[in-house]
């Protein structure tokens, strides 16, 4: 086993074992913002800086990495930079959020968050990892992972759009969500997030894409979890057999 497989390993297995505090802390950004927690910066600029840094490490290891560059990498490279340059560059400017701020701690740890990942993904496609032969491209688990990957994105994107379209009209207060998969959950945008990281994982097949989705997946079931309670306490006629984040389950 490579040393790259280890540390993915260990990383992976640090993000369950934070499931606990996960589930007790909620990461104070959005409708959980507080204001003890040191000083703050503008909420677009934060999700801009956050979310830039896995771009371009992404980028950066995996252009400059000695691997040849095969076409199945070219998919993994467009599908990550597609990602992160909507969650970066467009994402946080569409929201209405203006005049609302997050913690610079919470930006600096999504930003280290966001440096292991990219650097582990980004490292192992460029310089660690095997270069993939091109009939990855018609290995079924490249297939069937790409489709996961797409159906994700479809679900995220169109459930922010609809959570941005909430506040179409002005301010910055929130509504009871209507429509698409909010019938069945509270949060099918993060929902789409971990099925999207689910299918790069099948379709790279490889440690540090896994560690991503279970890193995903630890960090926004339970961010649902807090985001479905919050429904449930501030609207009394929260739809009662909506779950949090997986239909009929959680
Ligand atoms: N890969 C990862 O580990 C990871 C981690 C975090 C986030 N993400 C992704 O980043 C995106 C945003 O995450 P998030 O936690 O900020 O999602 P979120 O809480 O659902 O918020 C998304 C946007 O919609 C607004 N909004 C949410 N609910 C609303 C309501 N009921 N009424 C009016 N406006 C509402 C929010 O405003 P406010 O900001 O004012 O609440 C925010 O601008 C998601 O697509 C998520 O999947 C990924």
């Amino acid at each position: 086993m490579s040393i790259v497989d280890i540390v993915a390993i260990a990383w992976t297995l640090l993000a369950l074992a934070l499931v606990p505090m996960q589930l007790k802390t909620t990461a104070p950004y959005g409708r959980h913002a507080r204001t003890d927690w040191g000083p703050s910066i503008g909420n677009q600029l934060g999700w801009c800086i956050m979310e830039l840094v896995s771009l371009v490490v992404f980028a950066g290891l995996f252009l400059l990495g000695p691997n040849d560059k095969t076409e199945p990498m070219w998919v993994f490279f467009a599908l990550w930079a597609a990602h992160y340059i909507n969650r970066s560059l467009i994402f946080p400017w569409r929201t209405h959020t203006r005049g609302k701020s997050m913690p610079v701690a919470i930006v600096a740890s999504a930003a280290l968050f966001n440096i292991v990942n990219a650097g582990l993904n980004g490292g192992y496609l460029g310089s660690w990892g095997p270069v993939y032969p091109p009939e990855w491209i018609s290995d079924p688990r490249f297939i069937g992972g790409l489709m996961v990957f797409a159906l994700g994105a479809a679900i995220n994107i169109s459930s922010d759009n609809r959570l941005i379209g909430l506040r179409a009209k002005g301010g910055t207060d929130y509504t009871i969500p209507q429509g698409g998969l909010f019938r069945f959950v509270s949060c099918p945008n993060l929902m789409g997030e971990i099925i999207q990281w689910t299918g790069f994982a099948i379709m790279c097949w490889n440690l540090p894409a896994l560690s991503f989705a279970v890193w995903t997946a630890a960090n926004l079931i339970p961010r649902a979890v807090s985001h479905h309670k919050w429904y449930r306490a501030k609207f009394p006629d929260y739809p009662a057999d909506r779950r949090a984040v997986i239909p009929g389950l959680i």
